[in-house]
Parts: C-alpha cells; structure tokens; sequence
C-alpha cells in the first residue's frame, strides 16, 4: 500500500493528479491537504467523494503546527507538493502571498518531512525558474535559474530550498519543472480556460503586447504522468523537466482556439504587455524521457477540443467560479464558511 499526501489538491493539476493517480495505482490512498485559497475548489474532486481512498484535510502548509498533526495522525510514504500560488499576473499585483506560500510553505513542509522520517518528497516546480529564452534554444536541467517574476522568483526559491535539504540533510527529494498545462479544471484566469470562456460568451480576448510570446504547452495528464514517474523512478537529488514539444506564439493559439471554437478574429483585443513578460519558454525533457521512460502523448490540438468541449459542457462550474459561488460547496459540505477558520 503506497500512501501519498499531496498539497494543493483542489487545485487543477493536483485534482487532474489524484484523478489520474486513483485510477491507474492500486492500493494508493491519498491525503490531500489545501487551504482552498481562491483557487481551491472542492468541486474539482466531487466525482471522488465518498471514495474511502481519498482523505481531506483543509489548512495552510505554511501553518507548522497542523503540517506535524497531518503527518502524525496519518503516516504517508511520499509527499507531493502542488500547493502554490501560481499566477503570473497576481504576482505582480502582490508578491507577499506567492514568497509566504511558495517559499515559507515549502520550507515548513520540508522540515515536518525531515522530521517525520518522509522516504521520498516531490516538489512540482516550473520551466519559469529558467527566465526567459531568446529565439533559439531549449531550457536543461543545467540552465542557470534566472527568474523574472515574482511568481517564478519564489518558486526557483523553493526549489534551491530544497536543493539544499537534499545537500545538507540527505533529504530525499525530487523536483520536477513543466511547462504550461492546460486541461480540464484549470481556473479561468491563464490564457486557455480564460480565452475558451470568453470566446464562448462572444466576449473579447485580451492578447498582451503583439502575442509574440511563445510558450511550450502539454496537456495536464502528460504532467500529472511525469509526476507519477518521478514519484516512483526518480533519484534523490535530480531535477527532471516536462514539456509537451509544443511551442506556440500566443496569437497563433489564439487564432486556432478560436478556429476550433467557430468564433471570428474580430475577439482578438491587444492590450497593455505584461511588465517583464518573458519573451519564450521551451523545454529540453530528454532526461525525463531517457530516466523516467516518460514523454507526452497528448497531441495538442486533440488535447485542445477535448479541452474545449470539457468547458462546453462545464459551463456551470466556469460560472460558479466566476461568481463565487463555488465556495458555497465548502459551505454545504462542511457547514462552515470559508474564511472561517
Ligand atoms: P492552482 O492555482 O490551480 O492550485 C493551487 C492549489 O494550492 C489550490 O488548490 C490552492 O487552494 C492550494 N494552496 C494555495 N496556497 C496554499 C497553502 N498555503 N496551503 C495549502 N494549499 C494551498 O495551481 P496549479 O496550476 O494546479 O499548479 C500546481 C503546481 O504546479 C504549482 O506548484 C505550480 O507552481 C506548478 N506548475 C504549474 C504549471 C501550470 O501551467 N499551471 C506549470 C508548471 C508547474
Ligand atoms: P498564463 O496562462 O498566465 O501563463 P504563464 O504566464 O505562467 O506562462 O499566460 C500564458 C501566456 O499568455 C503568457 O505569455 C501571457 C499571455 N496572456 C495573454 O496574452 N493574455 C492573458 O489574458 C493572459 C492571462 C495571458
């Protein structure tokens, strides 16, 4: 019996994680650990409820103290760590919820961990820590860390956190670094969910700058199977990158979405550039594929309808979200309103 404790579970790659990890382990149980932050949302897993395989425990994992008590009360083999604050965009608005969860976080669960005797850590990071590519080239896991943001800057933080629990402590940890999912569940503010419920509301879609920028996308169960094999196969100490070998300029997926989607240019809106908005990310995951036996499978523009149809026929949970509405579900599960505690 392999039993796992995975943070950030609600939100979109941790519930596409624990989905896909329920239906292709046997005797894995899971405890999932999140603060329900904005970005949180317990509907993510409602098709799980009732599943005995699957435990909840709502906190912070930069509160020490609860951290202890989870891994007391339930001894866990492996710990993954979603939780995060993972937009760009409001990291740039206030960068104290990103250096609070993202470094603080991680530094506490690293030390309940050390403490707890935990035999394998695995820490979800990002292609971002890299910065930022010109035309040419791909990022390795030998590129220097140069993040721009102050998202990105907190994550490449955390992830030289634990760089050096490995070096000190002997920790047993891996980090994976991925590039930008997209699939079903993905809150509606990064571009594909947010330009997919626009679009199908005729509403305009807003493309920063000359949408020159190029980003590598892999669809979210090509990541979540990634994780899965550095959960399983990965050595202490290794950093193993994930990309989809998709690289795209932002307009040209903009125009294929809306392609796809039946709904005419005249949406397309330029508007103001992202402050330091890294020029283009592309991912060398040779090692990966070489180590893990892994690569992405998920063609991009199959990837895409599939995508699309998932929010055609999930609008609802697209408006619940859009008005807040979805916190109620906390609040009919547990009685109690978020925010409370
Ligand atoms: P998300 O924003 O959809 O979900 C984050 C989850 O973490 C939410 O459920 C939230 O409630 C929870 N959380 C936030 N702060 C918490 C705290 N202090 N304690 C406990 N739970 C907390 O993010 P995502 O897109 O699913 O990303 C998951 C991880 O993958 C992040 O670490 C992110 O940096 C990394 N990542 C994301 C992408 C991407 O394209 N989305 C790519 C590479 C890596
Ligand atoms: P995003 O989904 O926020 O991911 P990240 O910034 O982590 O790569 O953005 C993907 C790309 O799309 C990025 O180059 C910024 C751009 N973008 C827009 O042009 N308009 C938008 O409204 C958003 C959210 C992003």
């Amino acid at each position: 019996m392999q039993r796992l404790l995975v943070t950030g579970g609600c939100g979109f790659i941790g519930s596409n994680f624990i989905r896909h990890c329920l239906s292709t382990r046997d005797n894995v149980t899971i405890i999932n650990v999140d603060k329900l932050t904005y970005a949180g949302n317990l509907e993510n897993l409602a098709d799980l409820e009732g599943d005995a395989r699957l435990l909840f425990r709502r906190g912070d994992i930069c509160d020490r103290a609860f951290v202890q008590q989870v891994l007391a009360d339930q001894p866990v083999d492996a710990v993954l760590n979603f939780a995060a604050e993972s937009h760009v965009d409001r990291s740039i608005l206030d960068s104290g919820p990103f250096v609070q969860t993202n470094i603080v976080g991680t530094q506490v669960l690293l030390d309940a961990c050390r403490e707890a005797g935990i035999g394998r850590y695995v820490q979800v990071s990002t292609d971002e820590v890299y910065g930022s590519l010109g035309a040419d080239g791909l990022f390795t896991e030998q590129t220097p860390l140069a993040p721009n943001s102050p998202y990105s800057a907190s994550k490449a933080s955390a992830d030289l956190l634990v760089r050096s629990y490995v070096h000190t402590f002997g920790f047993p940890a891996v980090i994976t670094r991925c590039s930008n999912n997209y699939g079903p569940y993905q809150f509606p503010e990064k571009l594909i969910p947010l330009f997919i419920s626009n679009a199908l509301n005729d509403r305009p879609l807003p493309v920063y700058g000359k949408g020159e920028n190029v980003r590598d996308w892999i669809h979210v169960l090509d990541h979540c199977r990634g994780i899965l094999a550095a959960v399983e196969h990965g050595q202490t100490g290794e950093v193993y990158n994930f990309g989809g070998k998709c690289e795209l300029k932002n307009i040209d997926l903009t125009r294929t979405l809306l392609r796809l989607l039946g709904k005419p240019e005249s949406l397309i809106r330029y508007v103001t550039d992202r402050p330091g908005h890294d020029l283009r990310y592309a991912i060398d995951c040779s090692k990966a594929e070489r180590e893990l036996g892994w690569s992405p499978q998920v063609d991009f523009e199959t990837g895409l309808r599939e995508t699309i149809d998932w929010y055609r026929a999930n609008s609802e949970w697209v408006e619940r979200i859009q008005s807040g509405e979805y916190t109620s579900y906390y609040e009919r599960q547990y009685g109690e309103r978020l925010g409370d505690s």
